[in-house]
């Protein structure tokens, strides 16, 4: 079975093409286009113009370089959300458009829990406590009785927007958790910053704050960059760790854009490896929002009957992980 799937929640617009290969997903394209504002954060209106302008030579390119004919697509995913309304909105109006166009179903696909399914489905993990850490998110994610559950998340803003927020007044070019990974290799004095977390919850604002008086105060940017990292991943760790000793699952997943980030996989992993768990990444393409993560979670659903009817393919900027029910786990 092959699925084209079109993600667009935020940042980034892309199309993936995946097949079923005994359970497991083969990508066979995936291809991204980010919108970066020239100045400030993300102007939705403005992002959902780079998308629109993007998506349709996007599409064809997609199932020209999956070397596939479009009427072998089985299903068309789309992101429903949660995310950004007019980002969204460009995403789902073009995913019904090809559905039409190509008389094939069509399935809504939440995109946190993609970023977990792809996860499960291109690494090996089967049953994973997933740190789900990007931009706009940041979730301790688990599967109990037929749904995704949040154990824990971020109480303010996402870890990725805090990096980012962070480099915006730093001078650092957008998106700045790359760079601030960069400069943190250099870091060598540890600065003291605020630690929260509250049960399985963290919250980064108040950490956000410290650096940047830390930054006015005259600190190198190296050591504040590592006293951020060393901080804030320590607290995303330690809740990740409560919530697998809580829901006793022996599998860490890690996904969404600052899964990117090494140190963060280093000290996960040594974690799970002190716990005795096993530690899972998916390649880098695959942790930043990306259509391959949507196009798989869309198939899983579609082989266990569900597609939405394009009257009923309204996006839900507010879409919790826990509404979706996970028929295709039972
Ligand atoms: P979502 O819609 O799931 O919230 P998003 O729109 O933030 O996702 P992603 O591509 O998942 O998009 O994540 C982007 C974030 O990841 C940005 O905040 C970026 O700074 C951060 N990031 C990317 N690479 C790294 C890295 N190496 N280290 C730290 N952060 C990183
Ligand atoms: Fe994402």
């Amino acid at each position: 079975m092959i699925a084209l799937g079109i993600e667009g929640t935020a940042h980034t617009i892309g199309v993936g093409i995946v097949e079923d290969l005994n359970d497991k997903c083969r990508v066979l394209a995936n291809i991204i286009k980010m919108y970066k504002p020239a100045e400030g954060g993300i102007h939705p209106r403005d992002a959902a113009n780079h998308h629109a302008t993007h998506l349709p030579h996007l599409v064809t390119k997609a199932i020209e370089s999956a070397k596939i004919d479009e009427r072998e697509i089985d299903v068309i995913a789309f992101s429903k959300g949660p995310g950004m309304g007019p980002c969204l909105r460009t995403a789902a109006t073009a995913a019904r458009a090809l559905a039409l166009y190509l008389e094939k179903p069509l399935v809504g696909v939440n995109h946190c829990v993609a970023h977990l399914e792809i996860g499960r489905g291109t690494t090996g993990c089967e049953d994973p406590v997933l740190l789900y850490v990007s931009g706009g998110n940041t979730q301790i994610i688990a599967f109990a009785k037929g749904k995704y559950r949040v154990f824990g998340e971020t109480l303010d803003i996402g870890i990725g927007n805090c990096l980012d927020k962070l480099g915006r007044y730093l001078n650092l070019p957008f998106p700045s958790g790359p760079i601030i990974e960069k400069l943190a290799k250099r870091g060598k004095k540890y600065l003291d910053l605020p630690y929260t977390i509250k049960g399985m919850d963290v919250a980064f604002s108040g950490l956000l704050t410290s650096a940047q008086k830390y930054y006015e105060k005259g600190e190198r940017i190296e050591d504040i960059c590592y006293s951020v990292q060393e901080t804030a991943f320590s607290a995303l760790t330690e809740v990740t760790e409560r919530a697998m000793a809580h829901v006793g699952k022996e599998e860490v997943l890690l996904g969404g854009g600052v899964a990117s980030n090494e140190r963060l996989r280093e000290m996960i992993k040594k974690m799970a490896e002190e716990r005795g768990a096993k530690f899972f990444v998916p390649e880098k393409s695959l942790c930043i929002d990306n259509g391959a993560m949507i196009a798989w979670t869309g198939l899983l659903m579609y082989r266990c009957g569900i597609t939405t009817k394009v009257e009923d393919s309204f996006i839900d900027q507010r879409f919790r992980t826990d509404d979706v029910i996970v028929k295709w786990r039972e």
